[in-house]
């Protein structure tokens, strides 16, 4: 068991890959705002809590503990896999003594740009507010933060590793406040797409065609809609939308309201937060449920036109793609992978362990 010798070699490993960090300064002395890439929307750091990256680093190693969860079988990082962009693999979420969640777990990248809520039903406000619902919710890592304060503290490293991030106690706040800082630091932009808006890398046929039904930009082809609510950068306008992949049960009910058990207003049952399509041939399955396994499901989904209702958006018709206009989706789709980030987040979650 050299757990404990492996954290505090990929902290400090860790500590000295961080930008902007110097030896021996304490964060409240070294803050580095968080750049986005430049074909990006600006990023505005977020004035609660200023970035800084020991404690993004700090907040990176309490993502892959376990010590977070009831019986140290779970981490973060075990819904939340770099390797699959930060999701499971599977349709439903598994927390401890193997009990199933009701949704599929979301990807976790560029979320410094979500200012309208997260989770599907956009019930959390922050990063900060959403952390520190995993650890006490009975089916993901089912602990309660009394403990997890009292393992923390009585940990050989994190006192020590709290005290030089943040100058202060251990408290919940700090805990919650390093897991936004990583999570706030995890940016996907250099995926073959990102190539081609920078002019450094061409479509292909298929992808170009595909790139077209996406965005409607070709009078010859058909219009997918799909860029009117997954839009660039992000590939998501953050808004809710219902999509009509529930069947309506009665007139305004569905199995998971979604948005609507938030709101209370019938109007947004069904609804969901629109998710980005980054890295998405990664993420499968698809949707708040993970009903769909694969992307030609996803597509065959749309192409139907869904299930009728009327909180469905219009944009959700049958598009008429022929089996051609479908291969093409997909592959403008893989242009959205970006594997230098899987493997670079990948490689550094293997320091840890
Ligand atoms: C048992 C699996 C599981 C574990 C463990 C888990 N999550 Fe999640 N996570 C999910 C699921 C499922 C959702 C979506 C839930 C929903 O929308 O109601 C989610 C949603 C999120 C979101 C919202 C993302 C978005 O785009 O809206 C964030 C952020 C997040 N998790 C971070 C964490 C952090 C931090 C931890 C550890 C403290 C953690 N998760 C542990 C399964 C898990
Ligand atoms: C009216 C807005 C809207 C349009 C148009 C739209 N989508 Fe979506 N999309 C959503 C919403 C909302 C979800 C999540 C729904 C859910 O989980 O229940 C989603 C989910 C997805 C997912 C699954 C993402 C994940 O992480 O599970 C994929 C893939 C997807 N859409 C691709 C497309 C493609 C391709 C098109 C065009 C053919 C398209 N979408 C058109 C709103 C839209």
């Amino acid at each position: 068991m050299n757990r404990f010798f492996g954290h505090i070699t990929g902290a400090i490993l860790l500590f000295a890959l961080s930008n902007g960090c110097t030896q021996g300064t304490t964060a409240d002395t070294a803050p580095a705002p968080l750049h986005g890439p430049e074909h990006f929307v600006q990023l505005v750091d977020y004035p609660e809590n200023p970035y800084h990256p020991e404690k993004a680093a700090l907040g990176q190693m309490l993502f892959f503990d376990p010590v977070l969860s009831k019986d140290s079988t779970l981490s973060c990082g075990s819904c939340h896999l770099p390797e699959r962009a930060f999701t499971d693999g599977k349709a439903i979420a598994v927390g401890i003594e193997n009990r199933k969640g009701t949704r599929n777990a979301p990807s976790l990248v560029n979320l410094a740009w979500v200012t309208t809520g997260l989770f599907w039903d956009g019930r959390s406000p922050t990063l900060e507010a959403q952390a520190v619902h995993p650890v006490i919710n009975p089916n993901e890592l089912g602990s309660d933060w009394p403990t997890v304060l009292q393992r923390l503290r009585a940990h050989p490293d994190y006192p020590r590793l709290f005290e030089r991030a943040f100058g202060g106690p251990l408290e919940q706040e700090q805990v919650v406040n390093a897991l936004a800082h990583f999570q706030r630091s995890l940016m996907s932009s250099e995926s073959k797409y990102d190539s081609i808006m920078r002019e450094e890398a061409a479509y292909t046929v298929l992808e170009l065609r595909g790139k077209h039904i996406f965005f409607d930009s070709s009078e010859e082809l058909p219009d997918g809609e799909c860029g009117h609510c997954h839009t660039p950068p992000l590939f998501t306008d953050q808004t809710y939308m219902n999509n009509g992949v529930q069947e309506e049960q009665a007139p305004y009910t569905y199995t998971d309201p979604g948005r609507g058990a938030v709101t209370g207003a019938k109007y947004d049952n069904g609804r969901f937060r629109v998710p980005s399509l980054r890295n998405i041939t990664l993420t499968a399955p698809y949707m708040h449920d993970g009903r769909f396994s694969t992307l030609q499901e996803v597509i065959e989904h749309y192409n139907s036109g869904g299930h009728p209702g009327p909180n469905v958006d219009p944009k959700i018709r049958k598009l008429h793609l022929s089996d051609e206009d479908k291969l093409a989706l997909i592959a403008f789709l893989g242009t959205l992978t970006d594997t230098s980030f899987v493997r670079k987040l990948s490689d550094q979650k293997a320091l840890l362990q």
